[in-house]
C-alpha cells in the first residue's frame, strides 16, 4: 500500500491580488450589464411611468461611476506587477522565455488537443493562463481608452478627454462604439472559459486553485512544491493525469 503523500501549503495569491480579482470581476460584470443596457435600451419602446424613464441615465451613470472603479483598480493591478510576489510579476504575463513557451505548449496539449495526460503543475497561473491574463490587460486598456473617447463629447471632466485621439483613428464615433460593444462579447466569452478551465484545474490538479483566489493559499505536494519553488517562478513538474477519484484512493492509508 502506497504511503499517504506530505503536502505543503503555499501562499500564492497575495491579499492586493485577491481584491483586484474580485473587484475586477464585478466591474466587469456591471459594465457588461449596464453597457449592453445602453446599446438595447428597452424601456425606450415602452410607454413607463415619467419617474421610471429616467432610468437610462442612472444607467449610464452607473457605467460611467463603474468605469473610474476599473481604472483605479486596473491602474493598482499594474502597480503590483512590479512589487508583489514572484507569482504576481509583470514578466510572468509576457511570453518572452523559452520555457514559457514549451509549458504553454503541454498546457494545451492536456486541456484542449487531449493529446497528452501529463497534468502541467504549477503554483501561479500556468502559462496559457498567464498569456490569457496579459491578453485580457490589453483588451481592458482597449476598453478603457475607447470607452472614455466614448465619454468625452458628452463630458466636462478632464479625464475622458485624454482619450480625445481614439476617434479619428477609428474613423467615426460609430466605428469605435462598435469595436467597444464587440470587447462585451470577448469579455463575455472569456468569463465563460475562465470559470470553466478553473473548475477543471481544480479537479485535475487537486491543488485548491479555486478557492485560492479566496484565501491566498494552494496546496501542492512537498517534494513538487520544493522542486518549483527551487527553480524560480515557474519550471514545472509534469505528472499522468488522474481524477480526483483515483487521487484519493491512492491517498487512502
Ligand atoms: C465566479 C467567477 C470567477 C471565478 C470562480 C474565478 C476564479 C479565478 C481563479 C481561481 C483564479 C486563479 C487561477 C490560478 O490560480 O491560476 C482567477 C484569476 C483571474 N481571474 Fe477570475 N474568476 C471569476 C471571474 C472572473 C472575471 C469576471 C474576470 C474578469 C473578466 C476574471 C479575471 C481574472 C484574472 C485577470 C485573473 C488573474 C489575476 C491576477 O493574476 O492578477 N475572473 N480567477
Amino acid at each position: 500500500m502506497e504511503p499517504s503523500r506530505e503536502y505543503k501549503r503555499v501562499y500564492v495569491w497575495e491579499q492586493p491580488v485577491r481584491w483586484f480579482h474580485w473587484i475586477n470581476a464585478a466591474c466587469v460584470i456591471v459594465l457588461g450589464v449596464t453597457g449592453y443596457l445602453i446599446a438595447h435600451p428597452f424601456a425606450l419602446l415602452s410607454a413607463d411611468e415619467a419617474s421610471f424613464g429616467y432610468w437610462v441615465g442612472t444607467n449610464r451613470f452607473i457605467h460611467f461611476l463603474t468605469a473610474y472603479v476599473f481604472v483605479g483598480n486596473f491602474g493598482f493591478r499594474l502597480y503590483w506587477a512590479f512589487v508583489g510576489n514572484k507569482y504576481a510579476r509583470w514578466r510572468n504575463f509576457l511570453p518572452l522565455r523559452r520555457w514559457q513557451l514549451r509549458q504553454a505548449r503541454d498546457v494545451l496539449k492536456v486541456d484542449i488537443l487531449q493529446s497528452s495526460d501529463k497534468v502541467v503543475h504549477t503554483l501561479g497561473h500556468n502559462s496559457v493562463a498567464y498569456f490569457t491574463y496579459f491578453g485580457t490587460a490589453l483588451l481592458t486598456l482597449f476598453m478603457i481608452f475607447s470607452g472614455y473617447a466614448l465619454y468625452a463629447p458628452t463630458s466636462e471632466a478632464w479625464f475622458p478627454q485624454l482619450f480625445n485621439w481614439m476617434m479619428p483613428l477609428f474613423g467615426s464615433e460609430q466605428n469605435l462604439r462598435l469595436f467597444h460593444y464587440a470587447g462585451l462579447w470577448f469579455f463575455a466569452v472569456f468569463i465563460v472559459i475562465h470559470v470553466y478551465l478553473c473548475f477543471y484545474h481544480d479537479y485535475v490538479e487537486g491543488h485548491g486553485v479555486l478557492l485560492s483566489i479566496v484565501g491566498g493559499w494552494k496546496f501542492m505536494e512537498k517534494r513538487k512544491a520544493e522542486a518549483e519553488e527551487a527553480s524560480g517562478i515557474s519550471e514545472f513538474v509534469v505528472e499522468p493525469k488522474r481524477s480526483a477519484t483515483d487521487a484519493a484512493k491512492r491517498d487512502l492509508p
